[in-house]
């Protein structure tokens, strides 16, 4: 987690400063616990660093060489001394650090030693100091220090006796380049600097990025220390929209996201990449790794696959798959699926299978993330940018390409087309009323402790999205279960008024699970129904549109958006911060 910024301009500007806290803020989804800048200014570094969410800077001053950090606390409290960016002892360079270093004790102690004093309790401080003890530029002080560290890290790193100089250091943790006119810019994500330039360098591990000021121009120079030698690196260019990040009329980034689906879905239909990756999963075993909603779109899924295709798909969390991947045979195929395409714990299993020998191929929002470029197949969620940190409409997108590939598996994609549009009609004609109705649940759920979402088959998974997004935004404890496990203990909690949220379209899990409803009810259950059919024992119905039997495998792409407008709607009435959810981060890049 952690966002990481440079900047290297030709010429001083008054409103570098500005620059640098603007490119922050569109990092900001990777970290809010705190924040901070240095700018070269002079022989001097101005340096501020503050708790909380992005403000305005209070420098003022010349710059042409800055960095800037948002904050994800790993290592020490969140305080003031342990934002970013670090200093060494004099105050004479400056590091921002994404990552974490895991052998920074024993290269703390061995500086302490040497006579170094910390300021902070991070891991991120060594990195200050290693390159205070160096000698010559900073290019040459990075090939020196960057293979002294061990774990993940891309770092930036400025020096008030190099003042036309900035190198950067990238190994696990993302770091790409802008090339902008009359200047560079360094970031953990394209996206904060798309505003500027859609000409990009992706930094691979071990690169070392160097860019200096000479002769009225900025160069720059790569090294790899991992392969010990200079190397080229390839400038792409982005096929990005910066306006796709403007809020527009919407208070938050979530619901704009949830109301755009309609038209999100329609863009992620992608024949050729659905049937290329069947092509890798047709004879595999093929096991699906992701986390978090990413994960519960894969048990979706698994579910559409062995509906359509007759597929059995394997899902696991990245995190405990990482103890099964030593032992995969070859026949073997990894499905990642993410939308940052960033997720350290996914990334683990990626690297280690493929060190197997194992195939990887993806599904993911992100173009440009790692996974993207380390996967090789990929199907792209085509979502845009999703800035809310609760995933929605790149859950959807990841069940629309789980739908997609089932069918393409099948040898029937191209006729099924038709209905899969039709349903996404469906869900358009629906969003106003979905939107009134989750406003009123929500009234009914703001002021209870626990709520409870059952399903069944297909719609189990929905629920433990439903309840993840109602937890991680409202801060409601939210649990999503199948409905016929809870009687095997979980019916205990259930008293007077207890809210339980019921996914029982009427399709194959319809009359089962209504009979688990009902098995609440007697016991106080306060039920929500979420079905196309209306049942006396509910006290409150969201109706969906009914479907025909032949496409009942698609209520997950309309059932979910009500879910997902009730965390919403829970969430601002208890005044919540529901675009920046505490303790949370869009990209979980640490372990
Ligand atoms: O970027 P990814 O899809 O790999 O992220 C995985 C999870 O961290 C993510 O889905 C998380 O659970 C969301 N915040 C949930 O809304």
């Amino acid at each position: 987690m952690c966002g990481i910024i440079g900047l290297i301009k030709l010429n001083e500007s008054d409103s570098a400063i500005k620059d640098i806290v603007n490119g922050l803020r569109r990092l900001e989804y990777r970290g809010y616990d705190s924040w901070g800048y240095a700018a070269l200014n002079g022989t001097n570094i101005l340096l501020e660093k503050k708790i909380g969410r992005i403000s305005e800077p209070s420098l003022n001053g010349q710059s042409a060489i800055l960095i800037g950090h948002t904050r994800w606390a790993t290592h020490g409290g969140v305080d003031e001394a342990n934002a970013h960016p670090h200093l060494d002892c004099n105050g004479q360079i400056a590091v921002v650090h994404n990552g974490i270093i895991e052998n920074y004790l024993e290269l703390r102690e061995r500086l302490i030693k040497e006579g170094h004093t910390f300021k902070s309790q991070t891991d991120s401080e060594v990195v200050s100091h290693l390159f205070e003890k160096e000698q010559g530029s900073l290019f040459d002080r990075a090939k020196r220090i960057a293979p002294l560290l061990k774990g993940s890290f891309s770092l930036v790193v400025i020096s008030a006796a190099h003042k036309d100089e900035i190198v950067a250091i990238k190994n696990e943790s993302p770091l790409a380049i802008g090339i902008a006119d009359n200047e560079i810019i360094f970031a953990s994500d394209p996206l904060a600097f798309i505003d500027k330039t859609n000409t990009t360098i992706f930094l691979t591990e071990g690169d070392i990025a160097f860019a200096k000021k000479t002769n009225n121009k900025i160069s720059f120079e790569f090294f790899n220390y991992i392969l010990n030698k200079s190397v080229d690196k390839e400038q792409i260019k982005l096929n990005w929209n910066a306006s796709e990040t403007n809020l527009g009329d919407y208070k938050h980034y979530m619901l704009k996201e949830i109301i755009e689906q309609p038209k999100v879905m329609q863009d992620g239909i992608d024949f050729d990449s659905a049937e290329s990756l069947a092509n890798e999963m047709r004879g595999k075993k093929v096991i699906a790794i992701a986390c978090g909603t990413a994960r519960h779109s894969a048990v979706i899924g698994k579910h559409i696959f062995h509906k359509i295709a007759k597929f059995s798909l394997d899902v696991m969390m990245a995190h405990e798959f990482v103890y099964f991947v030593d032992d995969l045979d070859k026949n073997t195929v990894i499905l990642a699926v993410s939308q940052s395409g960033e997720t350290a714990d996914v990334m683990e299993c990626v690297r280690k299978a493929k060190q197997r020998g194992i195939k990887v191929i993806s599904i993911v929002n992100v173009p440009s993330s790692t996974l993207a470029r380390e996967s090789e197949k990929v199907f792209y969620t085509n979502c845009g940018p999703e800035i809310a940190v609760a995933s929605t409409k790149a859950f959807s997108n990841q069940i629309l390409a789980f739908y997609l590939i089932a069918h393409a598996l099948q040898g029937n994609l191209k006729s099924q087309i038709i209905n899969i549009k039709s349903v996404i009609d469906l869900l358009s004609q629906n969003m106003s009323y979905f939107d009134l109705k989750a406003r009123e649940i929500a009234e009914y759920l703001k002021n209870k402790n626990h709520v409870y979402m059952l399903g069944r088959g297909v719609n189990f998974p929905i629920a433990l999205e439903g309840a993840l997004k109602l937890k991680e935004i409202s801060y409601i404890h939210a649990e999503g279960m199948p409905a016929g496990e809870l009687k095997h203990g979980t019916l205990a909690l259930i008293e007077h008024g207890t809210p339980v949220i019921l996914l029982c379209p009427t399709d194959y899990t319809y009359y089962d699970s209504i009979s688990n409803g009902l098995e609440t009810k007697a016991r106080g259950a306060y039920l929500i129904g979420i079905s196309d059919k209306p049942h006396p024992s509910f006290n409150m119905w969201v109706q969906l549109p009914q479907l025909d039997k032949e496409n009942e495998i698609f209520y997950p792409l309309i059932e979910t958006i009500p879910l997902q407008l009730i965390a919403y709607h829970t969430a601002v009435l208890l005044g919540r911060d529901v675009d920046k959810p505490r303790n949370l981060a869009k990209s979980v890049t640490v372990k």
